[in-house]
Protein backbone atom coordinates (compact mmCIF):
# COMPACT_ATOMS: atom_id res chain seq x y z
CA UNK A 1 0.00 0.00 0.00
CA UNK A 2 1.49 3.48 -0.87
CA UNK A 3 1.28 7.20 0.43
CA UNK A 4 -0.62 7.71 -2.33
CA UNK A 5 -3.09 5.46 -1.97
CA UNK A 6 -3.57 6.37 2.38
CA UNK A 7 -3.98 10.09 0.84
CA UNK A 8 -7.07 9.03 -1.30
CA UNK A 9 -8.50 7.25 1.36
CA UNK A 10 -8.21 10.56 4.20
CA UNK A 11 -9.45 12.45 1.13
CA UNK A 12 -12.52 9.92 0.67
CA UNK A 13 -12.84 9.94 4.66
CA UNK A 14 -13.31 13.69 4.84
CA UNK A 15 -15.51 14.55 1.97
CA UNK A 16 -18.08 12.14 3.19
CA UNK A 17 -17.60 12.41 6.95
CA UNK A 18 -16.31 15.76 7.90
CA UNK A 19 -18.45 18.63 7.40
CA UNK A 20 -17.07 22.02 5.27
CA UNK A 21 -15.10 24.15 7.81
CA UNK A 22 -14.20 27.25 5.91
CA UNK A 23 -12.84 28.84 9.41
CA UNK A 24 -10.51 26.00 9.93
CA UNK A 25 -9.21 25.82 6.27
CA UNK A 26 -8.48 29.53 6.84
CA UNK A 27 -6.72 28.08 9.66
CA UNK A 28 -5.15 25.17 8.05
CA UNK A 29 -3.68 27.79 4.83
CA UNK A 30 -2.90 31.14 7.15
CA UNK A 31 -0.27 28.48 9.13
CA UNK A 32 1.25 27.11 5.56
CA UNK A 33 1.30 31.36 4.51
CA UNK A 34 3.41 32.16 7.81
CA UNK A 35 5.55 28.93 7.04
CA UNK A 36 4.35 26.86 10.05
CA UNK A 37 5.78 23.25 9.43
CA UNK A 38 2.77 21.01 7.87
CA UNK A 39 2.53 18.78 10.49
CA UNK A 40 -1.50 19.24 12.06
CA UNK A 41 -3.35 16.59 12.60
CA UNK A 42 -5.22 15.47 9.53
CA UNK A 43 -9.03 16.30 9.51
CA UNK A 44 -10.00 12.71 10.25
CA UNK A 45 -7.67 12.89 12.91
CA UNK A 46 -8.24 15.68 14.91
CA UNK A 47 -12.08 15.06 14.33
CA UNK A 48 -11.47 11.46 16.28
CA UNK A 49 -9.49 13.84 19.21
CA UNK A 50 -12.58 15.92 19.29
CA UNK A 51 -14.80 12.94 19.58
CA UNK A 52 -12.84 11.47 22.05
CA UNK A 53 -13.21 14.46 24.24
CA UNK A 54 -16.65 14.19 24.25
CA UNK A 55 -16.63 10.83 24.92
CA UNK A 56 -15.42 11.22 27.61
CA UNK A 57 -16.96 14.29 28.61
CA UNK A 58 -13.42 16.34 28.79
CA UNK A 59 -13.72 19.63 30.63
CA UNK A 60 -10.36 20.02 31.16
CA UNK A 61 -7.94 19.94 28.28
CA UNK A 62 -4.00 20.27 28.01
CA UNK A 63 -2.35 20.27 25.07
CA UNK A 64 1.51 20.31 24.46
CA UNK A 65 2.45 21.43 21.29
CA UNK A 66 -0.59 24.14 19.98
CA UNK A 67 1.22 25.63 16.60
CA UNK A 68 -1.31 26.81 14.81
CA UNK A 69 -4.07 25.99 17.13
CA UNK A 70 -5.69 23.34 14.47
CA UNK A 71 -6.04 20.65 17.09
CA UNK A 72 -6.54 23.41 19.38
CA UNK A 73 -9.57 23.87 18.07
CA UNK A 74 -10.78 20.90 17.81
CA UNK A 75 -10.56 20.41 21.29
CA UNK A 76 -11.92 23.52 22.57
CA UNK A 77 -14.92 22.97 20.56
CA UNK A 78 -15.25 19.82 22.32
CA UNK A 79 -15.65 21.32 25.87
CA UNK A 80 -18.84 22.62 27.29
CA UNK A 81 -19.30 26.59 27.72
CA UNK A 82 -17.47 26.48 31.18
CA UNK A 83 -14.31 24.16 29.92
CA UNK A 84 -10.88 25.36 29.94
CA UNK A 85 -7.92 24.48 27.51
CA UNK A 86 -4.22 25.16 28.35
CA UNK A 87 -2.02 24.68 25.08
CA UNK A 88 1.66 24.61 25.35
CA UNK A 89 4.18 26.33 22.58
CA UNK A 90 7.58 26.67 22.68
CA UNK A 91 7.62 29.21 19.17
CA UNK A 92 6.16 32.57 20.20
CA UNK A 93 5.83 33.07 16.55
CA UNK A 94 3.14 30.33 16.59
CA UNK A 95 1.86 31.10 19.53
CA UNK A 96 0.68 34.32 18.21
CA UNK A 97 -0.87 33.09 14.63
CA UNK A 98 -2.32 30.24 16.90
CA UNK A 99 -4.04 33.33 18.88
CA UNK A 100 -5.79 34.85 16.29
CA UNK A 101 -6.88 31.99 15.18
CA UNK A 102 -8.56 30.71 17.91
CA UNK A 103 -10.29 34.24 18.62
CA UNK A 104 -11.63 33.77 15.03
CA UNK A 105 -12.69 30.44 16.08
CA UNK A 106 -14.70 31.84 19.09
CA UNK A 107 -12.67 30.04 21.93
CA UNK A 108 -10.61 32.90 22.84
CA UNK A 109 -12.10 32.25 26.49
CA UNK A 110 -12.04 28.82 27.01
CA UNK A 111 -8.03 28.42 25.95
CA UNK A 112 -5.09 29.66 27.20
CA UNK A 113 -1.81 29.78 25.47
CA UNK A 114 1.46 29.56 27.48
CA UNK A 115 4.76 30.13 25.66
CA UNK A 116 7.89 28.74 26.69
CA UNK A 117 9.77 25.46 26.99
CA UNK A 118 6.36 22.65 27.91
CA UNK A 119 8.96 21.41 30.87
CA UNK A 120 9.13 24.74 32.06
CA UNK A 121 5.69 24.73 31.69
CA UNK A 122 4.59 21.85 33.10
CA UNK A 123 6.84 22.66 36.18
CA UNK A 124 5.04 25.98 36.64
CA UNK A 125 1.58 24.28 36.31
CA UNK A 126 2.47 21.28 38.99
CA UNK A 127 4.38 23.73 41.61
CA UNK A 128 1.01 26.22 41.28
CA UNK A 129 -1.36 23.14 42.36
CA UNK A 130 -3.19 23.62 39.21
CA UNK A 131 -6.46 21.53 39.09
CA UNK A 132 -5.82 17.89 37.06
CA UNK A 133 -6.41 17.98 33.84
CA UNK A 134 -9.62 15.58 32.42
CA UNK A 135 -7.57 15.11 29.02
CA UNK A 136 -4.25 15.41 27.92
CA UNK A 137 -2.66 15.71 24.10
CA UNK A 138 0.83 15.69 24.06
CA UNK A 139 1.53 16.62 20.68
CA UNK A 140 5.17 18.05 21.19
CA UNK A 141 8.67 18.17 20.75
CA UNK A 142 9.35 14.08 20.27
CA UNK A 143 12.39 13.96 22.15
CA UNK A 144 10.96 14.96 25.34
CA UNK A 145 7.74 12.76 25.29
CA UNK A 146 8.96 10.69 28.14
CA UNK A 147 9.62 13.59 30.21
CA UNK A 148 6.35 15.18 28.71
CA UNK A 149 4.24 12.23 29.91
CA UNK A 150 6.16 11.89 32.97
CA UNK A 151 4.82 15.66 34.09
CA UNK A 152 1.25 15.03 32.53
CA UNK A 153 0.50 12.37 35.07
CA UNK A 154 1.29 15.04 37.90
CA UNK A 155 -1.28 16.72 36.09
CA UNK A 156 -3.95 13.75 35.98
CA UNK A 157 -6.58 12.12 38.47
CA UNK A 158 -7.27 8.66 38.10
CA UNK A 159 -10.01 8.41 34.89
CA UNK A 160 -7.57 11.22 33.11
CA UNK A 161 -7.00 9.91 29.22
CA UNK A 162 -3.58 10.98 27.94
CA UNK A 163 -3.32 10.97 24.26
CA UNK A 164 0.37 11.27 22.48
CA UNK A 165 1.07 11.76 18.74
CA UNK A 166 4.07 10.50 16.12
CA UNK A 167 4.56 7.60 18.85
CA UNK A 168 5.34 4.93 15.73
CA UNK A 169 7.40 7.03 13.49
CA UNK A 170 7.57 5.01 10.37
CA UNK A 171 7.82 2.22 12.13
CA UNK A 172 11.37 3.40 13.76
CA UNK A 173 10.79 2.04 17.14
CA UNK A 174 11.77 -1.16 16.55
CA UNK A 175 15.55 0.34 15.28
CA UNK A 176 16.72 0.22 18.46
CA UNK A 177 20.11 1.70 17.14
CA UNK A 178 17.94 4.23 15.66
CA UNK A 179 19.84 7.89 14.82
CA UNK A 180 16.73 9.78 14.81
CA UNK A 181 16.40 11.28 18.48
CA UNK A 182 12.73 11.58 18.03
CA UNK A 183 11.92 7.55 16.84
CA UNK A 184 14.33 7.22 20.37
CA UNK A 185 12.43 9.71 22.33
CA UNK A 186 9.33 7.39 20.98
CA UNK A 187 11.32 4.30 22.15
CA UNK A 188 12.13 5.74 25.89
CA UNK A 189 8.55 6.08 25.84
CA UNK A 190 7.32 2.98 25.69
CA UNK A 191 10.06 1.81 27.61
CA UNK A 192 8.36 4.21 30.54
CA UNK A 193 4.98 2.09 30.13
CA UNK A 194 6.69 -0.92 29.72
CA UNK A 195 8.14 -0.23 33.28
CA UNK A 196 4.89 0.92 35.02
CA UNK A 197 3.14 -2.06 33.66
CA UNK A 198 5.14 -3.91 35.91
CA UNK A 199 3.59 -1.92 39.20
CA UNK A 200 2.69 -0.46 40.96
CA UNK A 201 1.00 0.55 37.59
CA UNK A 202 0.10 4.10 36.82
CA UNK A 203 -1.72 4.10 33.55
CA UNK A 204 -3.42 1.34 31.36
CA UNK A 205 -1.99 2.28 27.86
CA UNK A 206 -2.31 0.61 24.11
CA UNK A 207 -0.37 1.86 21.09
CA UNK A 208 -2.15 2.47 17.49
CA UNK A 209 -0.79 2.40 13.89
CA UNK A 210 -1.97 4.61 11.66
CA UNK A 211 -1.46 5.70 7.98
CA UNK A 212 -3.01 8.48 6.42
CA UNK A 213 -2.07 11.58 4.44
CA UNK A 214 0.65 12.36 6.99
CA UNK A 215 2.34 8.58 6.43
CA UNK A 216 2.42 5.72 8.64
CA UNK A 217 2.69 6.56 12.35
CA UNK A 218 0.82 5.98 15.30
CA UNK A 219 -0.67 6.88 18.72
CA UNK A 220 -0.70 5.99 22.69
CA UNK A 221 -4.23 5.94 24.52
CA UNK A 222 -3.50 6.45 28.20
CA UNK A 223 -6.38 5.93 30.84
CA UNK A 224 -4.77 7.34 34.75
CA UNK A 225 -5.80 4.59 36.84
CA UNK A 226 -4.38 6.02 40.23
C1 LIG B 1 6.16 15.98 13.23
C2 LIG B 1 5.50 16.40 14.36
C3 LIG B 1 4.18 16.04 14.56
O1 LIG B 1 3.50 16.39 15.67
C4 LIG B 1 3.53 15.26 13.62
O2 LIG B 1 2.23 14.91 13.86
C5 LIG B 1 4.20 14.84 12.49
C6 LIG B 1 5.51 15.20 12.29
C7 LIG B 1 7.57 16.37 13.03
O3 LIG B 1 8.10 17.11 13.87
O4 LIG B 1 8.15 15.95 12.06
MG1 LIG C 1 1.68 15.27 15.88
Amino acid sequence: MSQERWSEVDVFIEERLLDPDPLLDEVLAASAQAGLPAIALTPAHARYMHLLARVHGARSILELGTLGGYSTIWLGRALPSDGRLVSLELNPRYAELASANIERAGLAGLIKIIVGPALDSLRALIAEGTDPFDFIFIDADKENTPEYFQSALELSRPGTVIVTDNVVRDGAIVDADSQDPRAQGMRRFHELLGADRLGPRRVSATTIQTVGAKGYDGFTLALVER
